[in-house]
């Protein structure tokens, strides 16, 4: 009997090419039409360089994989197409026999981004431990500074007493950090309830407009359908308003935050572990600031990263871990247009689920 592969082929859930021994892309697969933003017709018969770049990995892997070595893997290699960045993926690239070769990109999935999630929360407990630490010891040393300094002020002339101050308004930076820090150590897993995210998402953009946004305007599209999810709301409102603070603060005077509701149902998400878990409720933060330096662009869930003068870098490891917390996910997307964060959530099941 023959079979025809063709149908598995076009099922593959990755995006797969077979390519020439010219460098042109013979075949592609469904995937890699949804992965590449461009049909089947654009792509057969045009190199690959033309989309993947020039010099690019990939065009490196199949030349390598041309060049006898048969097989090739890269992996976590930034795969561009047609100019625009598409991730993280690692890259396969089989010779099939003569010179053509099988190129498959595996993206960096979703279940991979939950991995580091639950890394960024071992490292957000850390912080929380240190920060408890820290708390006892600065805080006393630190009120006997600035009280030392309140009082030798009150003995000095004016131009002296400038230099008192000094020293009163830099412990009290101090002991606002102190205090920023220490909240990561209050936030225990707190009650679970349903929490319409429309209210979350309405209290934040209120207290955001009233105060470090009020140069910035908003733009919501929301999904009325959406059901409630499980959670903490004072928890999911503060994420939410440290990502309208990135914003604002990323963002020119005048500059538009569109915030997104959608609902999807039956997207399911396989755990490490084999878990399989539901976060069909999406909330998008979105700016039309510069976009994230790329240089900090892989680190900035972690603890203390941070591009700002006074920044503490704590923002974004606190989203990451409350999302954690929740069962979610938190991703970033940016480039020089904007940058746009985006939160899953699972849906509320009842009581002792
Ligand atoms: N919307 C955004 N646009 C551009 N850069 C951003 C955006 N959001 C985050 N960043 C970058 O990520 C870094 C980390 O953000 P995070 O919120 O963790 O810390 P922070 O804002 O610097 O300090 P804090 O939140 O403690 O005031 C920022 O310093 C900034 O460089
Ligand atoms: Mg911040």
């Amino acid at each position: 009997m023959i079979r025809s592969f063709e149908p598995i082929w076009l099922a593959l859930p990755f995006p797969a090419f077979v390519i020439s021994t010219e460098g042109e892309i013979a075949e592609v697969n469904d995937a890699a039409e949804g992965f590449c933003m461009a049909s089947r017709r654009q792509m057969q018969g045009k190199s690959l360089e033309q989309f993947a770049g020039v010099g690019s990995a990939v065009v490196d892997a199949i030349t390598q994989a041309q060049g006898g070595m048969r097989s090739v893997v890269l992996h976590e290699v930034k795969v561009g197409w047609g100019g625009q960045p598409r991730g993280v993926a690692n890259v396969q690239a089989t010779r099939l026999g003569e010179g053509e070769v099988l190129l498959m990109l595996h993206p960096r999935s979703i279940a991979d981004k939950m991995d580091r999630s639950l890394l960024h929360r071992n490292a957000a407990r850390s912080v929380a431990g240190m920060a408890a630490m820290l708390a006892h010891e600065i805080r006393n040393p630190l009120a006997g500074i600035s009280g030392a300094a309140q009082l030798l002020g009150g003995t000095l002339n004016a131009d002296d007493r400038e230099l008192t101050q000094v020293i009163e308004d830099e412990a009290k930076r101090i002991g606002d950090l102190v205090n920023r820090v220490e909240a990561f150590g209050d936030m225990g897993p707190s009650a679970v309830e349903p929490v319409n995210i429309h209210d979350i998402i309405d209290r934040a953009k209120r207290s955001a407009a009233a105060g470090f946004a009020a140069h910035m305007s908003f733009k919501d599209v929301f999904d009325p359908s959406i059901p409630p999810t499980a959670g903490s709301p004072d928890q999911l409102m503060q994420v939410v308003v440290n990502l309208l603070k990135n914003a604002a603060e990323a963002a020119p005077a005048g500059g538009v935050i569109t915030l997104k509701t959608t609902y999807r149902p039956g997207v399911k998400l396989l755990l490490p572990g084999k878990r399989s878990q539901s976060l069909p409720i999406e909330i998008s933060v979105k700016d039309n600031g510069p976009g994230i330096a790329p240089s900090i662009l892989d680190d900035i869930f972690e603890p203390f990263v941070s591009s700002k003068a006074s920044g503490t870098g704590l923002g974004l490891s606190l989203v990451s871990k409350i999302m954690a917390d929740h069962g979610g996910v938190v991703d970033c997307k940016s480039d020089a247009n904007g940058t746009e964060f985006r939160l899953l959530l699972p849906v509320w099941k009842g009581e002792g689920r």
